[in-house]
């Protein structure tokens, strides 16, 4: 596992952008795995800034995200599919039809969450995933629990989460209780993985995390430090708790 320290969101963005550059300029048609949130904003407008500005193609790309609310369709403005669309998808060359969001409102989530796990493999895998991390740990809605599944699928979310998250809603009951999420062994069969983190608020998971690396499902993201090809990228504040 590697660390890495930023000085600022921005620097970390940039930093973040580099990679998938990187990973975009060496294998066009790469598959990439997407995470939502506020934390990959600044990644995604460097994306597009690279794209417009430095030839950099997402024509021959596939994305696969990480999640996706139940009950939300792609027309809302709360949905993951709709975030992607607006902070990403619109705004660069790659093909609506080679981007994926599980769907939240298939009638059976579980047999859809099954259907995306074979799609993901049918591609070849994800070559980079991005990632962030919830207060309480969670990757994509890998929520901390005694057992967390493997493959995509329905689950539901923690207090914690849905509160965090409320600040993207009108009112916390606007918030759905439930999603779908790429598993952890989806996740981990990614060929490489950046984990971002960034402000205070992040610090106590972060410190968590790193201070004594072990491995345990009450913090999901720590299966990460089991994967072979994992890059850290923080800020200062977000690494503001880890001994030093
Ligand atoms: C959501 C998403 C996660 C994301 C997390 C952190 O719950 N499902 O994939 O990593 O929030 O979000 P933020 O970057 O806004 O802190």
């Amino acid at each position: 596992m590697k660390v890495i320290i930023k000085e600022n969101y921005d620097e970390l963005s940039k930093e973040a952008a580099k990679m998938v550059e990187k990973q975009l300029r060496g294998k066009k048609n790469s598959v990439l795995g997407l995470a939502t949130g506020a934390t990959p904003l600044g990644t995604y407008k460097e994306l597009v800034r690279l794209f417009k500005d430095e030839d950099l193609s997402f024509k021959d790309v596939s994305s696969f995200n990480l999640d996706e609310y139940i009950g939300l369709d792609e027309n809302n403005e709360n949905s993951y599919r709709y975030f992607m669309s607006e902070n990403l998808f619109k705004l660069i060359d790659i093909k609506k039809e080679n981007t994926y969001v599980p769907n939240g409102m298939a009638n059976n989530p579980i047999e859809a969450g099954m259907e995306y796990d074979r799609t993901i493999l049918e591609n070849g895998g994800i070559d980079l995933q991005i990632l962030g991390i919830g207060s309480n740990g969670h990757i994509a809605f890998n929520e901390p629990a005694k057992s967390l599944s493997l493959g995509t699928t329905l689950v539901r979310l923690a207090k914690a989460t849905i509160q965090d998250n409320a600040r993207f809603f009108d009112n916390i009951k606007d918030v759905p209780t439930e999603a779908i999420t790429m598993g952890i062994g989806s996740i981990m069969r990614a060929r490489k993985i950046i984990l971002l983190a960034s402000g205070k608020n992040k610090a106590d998971i972060i410190g968590k995390l790193l201070n004594s690396p072990s491995i345990t499902t009450n913090i999901p993201a720590s299966l990460l430090l089991l994967h072979p090809n994992v890059t850290i990228i923080c800020d200062k504040d977000a690494y503001s708790r880890v001994n030093k």
